[in-house]
């Protein structure tokens, strides 16, 4: 379905939990999140029904987010009743990777068509800093365990932030070259947590490497390739160049708001709702989708909520 500004969306975002199984310092505060009634947060039946009802505004991509939608339970359910409905082309999962060693082949068989994963740095002492309770080792044996699965396309996300791993793009780059993965590289922004870390812009990944060569971007990325690299890298920079005149996406939170701009105010409520007032009130979040955010200008986003209770 077109929005108002002649956009087709064709993706939908859909939150499974605001926990997390890490408490990474530009996302999480310290102590983690207040623990919400199992009531509070859609059931499978109604995260499926949501896709269902998003399908047939013309959803054709379902990305699961979290938190981190690996401590969700119910998550392989959840995986194969998207999976199964008709006119999904891809599901898609964003994850920690904590516990991927032990999901990966399951999460295949759920019908999961590629993952991405975060990993903000290489080094374990600052994995742990950063992730305040992480082991790196985890995350590498997650990656090793998707592609036993025989995941391909996955995308390892790293947020960009100076003093912290701006001194390991080039470790990055390297591994893009050694491995067939897309490392996407991606400016800070200035929600919840993440306004006390330090923003870089993507461009410094390019002044690391001027060899780098432009391929067609994808979705939310630029992107390039090292040469003779098996893998490729990707930019993603909603602080320098925006890329709101092509989205293509709706969220929705794990208690089933959806959003129409990942950093606006705006909410529409889909709890209690099934079938055509379903429908409907998907169609009316997508034409209520704003024209572009503006925290370049404020300097802030304008969610109203932190990362972990949208998904990214
Ligand atoms: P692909 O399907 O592989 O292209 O994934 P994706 O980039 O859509 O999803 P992912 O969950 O890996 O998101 C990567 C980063 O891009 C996260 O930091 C998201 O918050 C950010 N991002 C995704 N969509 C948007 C968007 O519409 N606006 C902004 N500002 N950032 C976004
Ligand atoms: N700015 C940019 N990316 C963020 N993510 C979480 N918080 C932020 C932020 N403030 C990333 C995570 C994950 C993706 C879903 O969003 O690292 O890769
Ligand atoms: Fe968890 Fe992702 Fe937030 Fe880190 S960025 S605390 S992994 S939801």
């Amino acid at each position: 379905m077109l929005d108002r500004h002649n956009r087709n969306i064709t993706y939908l975002r859909l939150s499974v939990t605001d926990r997390c199984s890490l408490r990474c310092r530009y996302c999480m505060p310290a102590d983690g999140i207040p623990k919400r009634d199992h009531r509070d947060v859609c059931s499978a039946e109604e995260l499926v029904e949501i896709a269902r009802a998003a399908v047939d505004c013309g959803v054709r991509k379902v990305r699961l987010t979290g938190g981190e939608p690996l401590v969700r339970r119910g998550i392989l359910e959840i995986c194969r009743g998207i999976a199964a409905i008709p006119g999904v082309e891809e599901l898609c999962l964003t994850t920690n990777g904590a516990a991927l060693a032990r999901l990966a082949k399951p999460l295949r068989e759920a019908g999961v068509s590629r993952l991405n994963i975060s990993l903000d740095t290489l080094r374990p002492e600052r994995y742990a800093y950063m992730t305040r309770v992480g082991r790196l080792e985890d995350v590498f044996r997650g990656l090793e365990a998707a592609e036993e699965a025989g995941f391909t396309g996955t995308k390892l996300n790293v947020v960009l932030m100076k003093g912290f791993n701006d001194d390991e793009i080039p470790d990055f780059l390297d591994l893009s070259c050694r491995y067939s993965v897309e490392v996407r590289f991606i400016e800070l922004m200035p929600i919840g947590e993440g306004r006390n870390a330090q923003f870089l812009p993507a461009e410094a990944v390019l002044d690391a490497c001027p060899c780098l060569q432009p391929l067609e971007g994808s979705g939310v990325a630029r992107r390039y390739r090292s040469p003779g690299g098996r893998g490729t890298v990707g930019l993603i920079e909603p602080m320098s160049h925006r890329f709101c005149a092509s989205c293509d996406r709706i969220r929705v939170t794990a208690d089933g708001k959806l959003k129409p701009c990942l950093h606006s105010r705006q909410e529409i409520s889909l709890r209690g709702l099934s079938g055509e007032a379903l429908r409907l009130a998907i169609e009316a979040g997508i034409a209520a989708k704003p024209e572009r955010h503006y925290m370049n200008e404020t300097g802030r986003s304008e969610a109203g909520r932190r990362m972990n209770q949208i998904g990214g």
